[in-house]
């Protein structure tokens, strides 16, 4: 069974490497991955948060899983907007982070289908989150110095937790 991994274990920074062939193995993580992002009431869930580093999302805010391979931002389009993101590998902290509003996701599904979708609202917000986290970009990098220092304390947690 797979696990969260949480800040700071290095797996988070890593560039996640491009799926070669979906097959049942992929589904498989898929799958769980979904199952762990239920349990846990997060509304996506990028492979490196399992330990796993390989570019696979599994993504639903409410409205039905998506479970999308090799991701990619092809196109941004609406004005940057703030709001509050928590992550399941960063326990009980929030930020405000400024992201597009509108995103144009491409990839494939998990039966090899290439697609392209436009995403609005919190469906872009957390596909770019999820995207985020296979270049190795956390809720951390996109926050400024004032921010990053009133987290120290919680962030410092986290790092003695370990
Ligand atoms: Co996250």
């Amino acid at each position: 069974m797979l696990e969260i991994v949480t800040y700071p274990n290095p797996v988070l920074k890593k560039k996640a490497e491009p799926v070669q062939e979906i097959d049942d193995e992929i589904r498989r993580i898929l799958d769980e991955m979904a199952d762990i992002m239920y349990q846990k009431d997060g509304v996506g869930l990028a492979a490196p948060q399992v330990g796993i580093s390989k570019r696979i999302i599994v993504v639903d805010i409410g409205e039905g899983l998506m479970q999308l391979i090799n991701p990619e931002i092809a196109r941004i389009s609406g004005e940057e907007k703030k709001a509050e993101e928590g992550c399941l590998s960063f326990p009980g902290i929030h930020v405000e982070i400024s992201r597009p509003e509108d995103v144009t996701v491409a990839g494939f599904n998990e039966k090899g289908e290439r697609f392209e979708l436009k995403a609005e609202g919190l469906w872009a917000r957390a596909f770019q989150h999820e995207i985020d986290h296979l270049n190795g970009v956390l809720i951390i990098d996109h926050i400024g110095t004032i921010q990053r220092t009133l987290l120290k304390p919680k962030l410092r947690k986290l790092e003695k937790a370990v």
